[in-house]
């Protein structure tokens, strides 16, 4: 069974008179412990994609198969449900809470499921550990760097361990650094069995996933294996 399988997905917008079909008639399959990048110019419906994956959005038309259920059509306290248990998010611009620490934001996710203060702070660090964060958890977010940030972010995104990593640009705001430090870390979890799907518009960026994903005007021009993936350790861009 695939982790992740779109059938015939519209996305319909209606902005008054000025209807936008942003998805028209998506056919695609993720099984788990893939690494994917989808790609495509502005406007393309990249964020829609998205936003329908990580249960944040409805498709108007077609079905959605997240584990083998048919989420499409889940009301919205049981999409938000799924949502929390079953995906991680990473933003472009980090969306860490300003004045708490490293260890509080990535707690966060696990208070709103109800875990206990010691078995919190225990997983947490944990989590930062893994992505290279272990020194730093009193930090506030303006104490870090950008790329140390995203990665508070990626240790957020894992604590509820989630069937999913999902991103929307996430190197968008770093640095070449950076981007290298954290495509890294997104290829270290997937090597340990993370599902990740990720939005970016830059080609050397796709390049460290397994597959991409082309969108144009709503629809998949191109679904390929990446070929000579640039592979953790030295890595330049
Ligand atoms: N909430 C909305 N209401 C109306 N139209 C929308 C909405 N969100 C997106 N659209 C439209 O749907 C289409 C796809 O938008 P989407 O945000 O998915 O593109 P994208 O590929 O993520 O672009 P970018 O690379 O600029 O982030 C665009 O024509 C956009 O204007
Ligand atoms: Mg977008």
């Amino acid at each position: 069974m695939p982790l992740l399988k779109l059938e015939n997905i519209y996305k319909k917008y209606n902005q008054g008179e000025l209807a936008v079909m942003a998805l028209k008639d998506i056919n695609l399959t993720i099984e788990e412990g893939e690494f994917v990048s989808i790609m495509g110019t502005s406007g393309s419906g990249k964020s829609t994609m998205m936003n329908i994956l990580g249960c944040l959005d409805r498709p108007t038309e077609g079905e959605y198969y997240l584990d083998g259920e048919d989420v499409a059509k889940f009301r919205d306290s049981k999409l938000a449900d799924i949502r929390n248990r079953k995906i991680g998010f990473v933003f472009q611009s980090f969306n860490l809470l300003p004045k708490l620490s490293a260890l509080e934001n990535v707690e966060l996710p696990m208070i709103y499921a109800g875990a206990k203060r010691k078995k919190r702070e225990k997983t947490a660090m944990e989590a930062l550990a893994k992505v290279g964060l272990g020194e730093r958890v009193r930090h506030k977010p303006n104490e870090l760097s950008g790329g140390q940030r995203q990665r508070v972010a990626i240790a957020r995104a894992l604590v509820n361990n989630p069937s999913i990593l999902m991103a929307d640009e996430p190197t968008g705001n770093l640095d070449s650094r950076s981007t290298v430090e954290i495509m890294e870390i997104f290829q270290k979890l997937n090597d340990e069995g993370a599902t990740v799907v990720m939005v970016t518009h830059e080609p050397d960026v796709a390049q460290f996933t397994k597959r991409i994903v082309v969108f144009k005007d709503g629809q998949i021009t191109d679904d390929h294996p990446v070929v000579n993936r640039t592979l953790s350790g030295g890595a330049e861009i």
